[in-house]
């Protein structure tokens, strides 16, 4: 009965589930969805709680108050453009944590209930090699992100020894489950997995962060359903698909924002290395032209259409709301506004669209990069404020640049190109965007938010 119960409980989970994930792929649900996601863990929660297999409360009580106490004091302390980084450690932890339960299970199999052994050793192989993937190379994926590791080795010799880490986790795996005793199979399954997962990791650099980020959440959906194997666990089996199976389509969205394969980000062949580009000199000398708030408003004045491409820098700055109010005062002029949203501008999956609706900004405003790259040639103003990699000429034609083959906006196709940001400083990408030096760019220079306001408080003159 008690059993029955359980079930009936996970299942209106996966439901909630489902429908919280429904509901994430619309700006105007999102809300909904993710509150609907919440209470099916909750339902989750409460009935694995419940479950008469629980053996020591005591120690779940003090995981959750440990889990709960790091997760508050991270949440509280990251500010919204560290979120990347926050979300890559969670890839990790989740990984780690399955890669944890994976080694529990083989250490103590009694402890698991009526799951056959074969189900019980290959679902732990899964776990503890997609888990420990996960794991190393969420870890570097965050220092990555963070600025704190930026070496980029390449080449045959890195590509080999990811293969022999694939072919030995996989091999060690077929041993373990052949002979369970064999724990030492167990263990060195779980170290090569862990290298690999630094050895795909640590060669991803130039612009190429998000795709693997992506994968890395994919992957560690993948171990949660795994471990869920493990447990004969319906909840945990189809709340990591779900996760497994979302994060490869973004996986696919963000391989096709960069023109990469799903192989080369696997294979560990990322991209380019930037060899011999440009200097800041050869690119910006003698030729880049900057405009006041007061030059720049009387060119807006004379725009009948103005495009608005937000980037990191928008994040940073905080600028949504000032960049509202700039809007509708150009459309009170009668302006057509757009905005035009690179797949990955900012620092996560939909940063743009999540900061324009916080400021109420009309989604039927907002065209991603198919729909807004056709009407460049006949706008008269873009404002670029705070992008910069994902406006980068060197993406289209410079075959040696490390962001080359990434579509990017074509917003050197207006008549007027306006760029907002502090300096020339380089983007995420760290290389020169000739961009800024064209004969139809103004460099308007200053905070994002500053630069905005006093281009409203210009009209207002
Ligand atoms: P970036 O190329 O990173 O450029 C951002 C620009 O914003 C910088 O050049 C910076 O110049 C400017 N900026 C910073 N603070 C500012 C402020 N307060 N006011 C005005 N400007 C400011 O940004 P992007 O064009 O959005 O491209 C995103 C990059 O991040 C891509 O390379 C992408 O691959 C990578 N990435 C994306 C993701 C996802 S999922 N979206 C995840 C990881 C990495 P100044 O310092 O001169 O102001």
């Amino acid at each position: 009965m008690q059993q029955n119960l359980i079930n009936i409980a996970y299942l209106l989970a996966s439901v909630l589930f489902i429908l919280g994930i429904k509901g994430l792929t619309s700006p105007r649900t999102a809300v909904r969805g993710n509150l609907l996601g919440a209470m099916g863990m909750l339902v989750a929660v409460v009935a694995t709680l419940l479950d008469q297999h629980i053996v020591r409360f005591e120690l779940i009580l003090t995981g959750i108050v440990v889990g709960s106490l790091i997760g508050a004091v991270l949440a509280i302390r990251t500010p919204l453009t560290s979120m990347p980084e926050l979300v890559a450690m969670f890839n990790g932890f989740g990984g780690g944590a399955s890669a944890l339960v994976a080694a529990t299970a083989v250490l103590t199999p009694e402890m698991i209930g009526d799951v056959p052994p074969i189900q019980l050793y290959t679902a732990s192989v899964a776990s503890a090699i997609i888990g420990a993937a996960t794991l190393t190379g969420s870890l570097v994926a965050w220092a990555k992100l963070q600025g704190v590791l930026s070496m980029q080795p390449r080449g045959g010799f890195l590509q080999t020894l990811n293969f022999v880490c694939i072919a030995a986790s996989i091999g060690l795996g077929v041993y373990y489950c052949y002979d369970p005793t064999a724990l030492w199979a167990f263990w060195g399954l779980t170290a090569a997995a862990a290298l690999y997962g630094v050895l795909f990791t640590v060669p991803v650099g130039g612009a190429d962060m998000p795709v693997v980020i992506a994968i890395l959440n994919s992957l560690s959906g993948l171990a949660a359903a795994a471990t869920g194997f493990v447990f004969g666990n319906n909840v945990l089996i189809i709340s990591g698909s779900l996760v497994g199976a979302s994060g490869f389509i973004l996986t696919q969205v963000m391989c096709r924002a960069m023109n990469r394969s799903l192989w080369d980000v696997l294979s560990g062949d990322m991209g380019q290395v930037a060899v011999g580009g440009p200097t800041d000199d050869e690119v910006y000398k003698g030729r880049v032209k900057s405009a006041s708030a007061e030059e720049a408003a009387m060119i807006l004045e004379t725009a009948r259409s103005v495009t608005i491409v937000p980037g990191y820098g928008m994040a940073v700055a905080q600028a949504q709301h000032a960049v509202r109010d700039l809007a509708n005062k150009l459309k009170a002029k009668g302006v057509k506004i757009r905005y035009g949203i690179h797949p990955v501008a900012g620092r996560m999956p939909g940063h743009m669209n999540v900061l324009l609706a916080e400021a109420d900004i009309p989604y039927d405003e907002l065209l991603d990069m198919d729909q807004i790259n056709p009407t460049f040639a006949q706008t008269d103003v873009v404002i670029v404020l705070g992008a910069n990699d994902v406006v980068n000429p060197a993406a289209r034609d410079e075959t040696s640049s490390p962001i080359y083959g990434m579509p990017i906006l074509d917003v050197d196709k207006a008549q007027t190109v306006m760029v907002i940001k502090r300096s020339l400083s380089p983007g995420f990408a760290g290389i020169p965007n000739r961009l800024f030096a064209a004969d139809n760019s103004l460099m308007l220079y200053g905070d994002g938010e500053k630069v905005v306001r006093e281009l409203i408080a210009a009209f207002d003159q």
